[in-house]
């Protein structure tokens, strides 16, 4: 039976969620507050993961394997790596990188070691409906525009036009950059268990990144990652 994990790496990006969550009861785990209950007719588990490929790697560890979830979404905020990407877009991986994984010359340059790849596919069935559920959100705005393709995430908040173009070089097809999304799909992939990401820009990962970045997350964050879980809850 369907129960769907919830990750949020910053409490910014989760706020207001736990009032929309019915027969919720809490427990804790390895520092971190797991909500189980339902919300808008699914069963879901909800936690914040707290930043970063390592926390968000525990957390959704714990969600398979204590929570027994079914399927998991990452939602929150990234920064937009492509021209066609606007600070409010909204962006739908379907695949992922881990831009900070370097093992060479033992392996190529953002492979995953002893897995052969180094990006990791998103269920297309899940980001299909999340799509559509974003586009359902946004479609009030005439200028917010939902993507799909490649998010790549790192130990780093990536502030720097220079480090930026340099990342775009060798990976001319990245969309948008986070520290979360690539380690759950790892997780994910090991445990055969389908994931989905969706990220809203909040900044361009450029010079301006940290003051664009810190005002996004205060007021903007929250409605959208929770307006387009309500929106995907009413599709499924
Ligand atoms: N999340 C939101 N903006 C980001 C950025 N510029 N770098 C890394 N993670 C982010």
């Amino acid at each position: 039976t369907k129960k769907i994990g919830l990750i949020f790496a910053m409490q910014e990006e989760q706020e207001g969620l736990d009032e929309y969550i019915l027969n919720s009861r809490k427990s804790y785990y390895g520092q971190r507050e797991f909500i189980e209950g339902n919300l808008w007719g699914t069963p879901i588990v909800a936690v914040l993961s707290g930043i970063g490929k390592v926390a968000a790697a525990i957390t959704s560890t714990q969600l398979i394997e204590r929570f027994d979830v079914s399927e998991l979404i990452l939602t929150g905020v990234a920064g937009g790596a492509d021209v066609q990407i606007q600070r409010g877009d909204v962006v739908i991986a379907d695949q992922l990188l881990q831009h900070d994984m370097n093992a060479s010359p033992l392996f190529p340059k953002f492979e995953i070691p002893m897995r052969n790849k180094s990006r990791f596919h998103a269920e297309a069935n899940l980001y299909e409906v999340l799509e559509k559920a974003a586009h359902d959100f946004t479609s009030s705005s005439k200028t917010t525009r939902v993507h799909r393709g490649l998010i790549a995430s790192g130990d780093q908040f990536i502030n720097d036009a220079t480090i930026l173009a340099q990342l775009k070089l060798e990976i001319p097809d990245l969309l948008a950059v986070e520290m979360e999304g690539a380690a759950i799909a790892q997780v994910c992939h090991d445990f055969g268990i389908p994931f989905a990401v969706v990220r809203t820009i909040s900044d361009s990962a450029n010079d301006n990144a940290l003051h664009d970045f810190k005002e996004f997350i205060e007021k903007i964050a929250a409605p959208y990652s929770i307006g387009i879980l309500k929106s995907y809850f009413e599709l499924i």
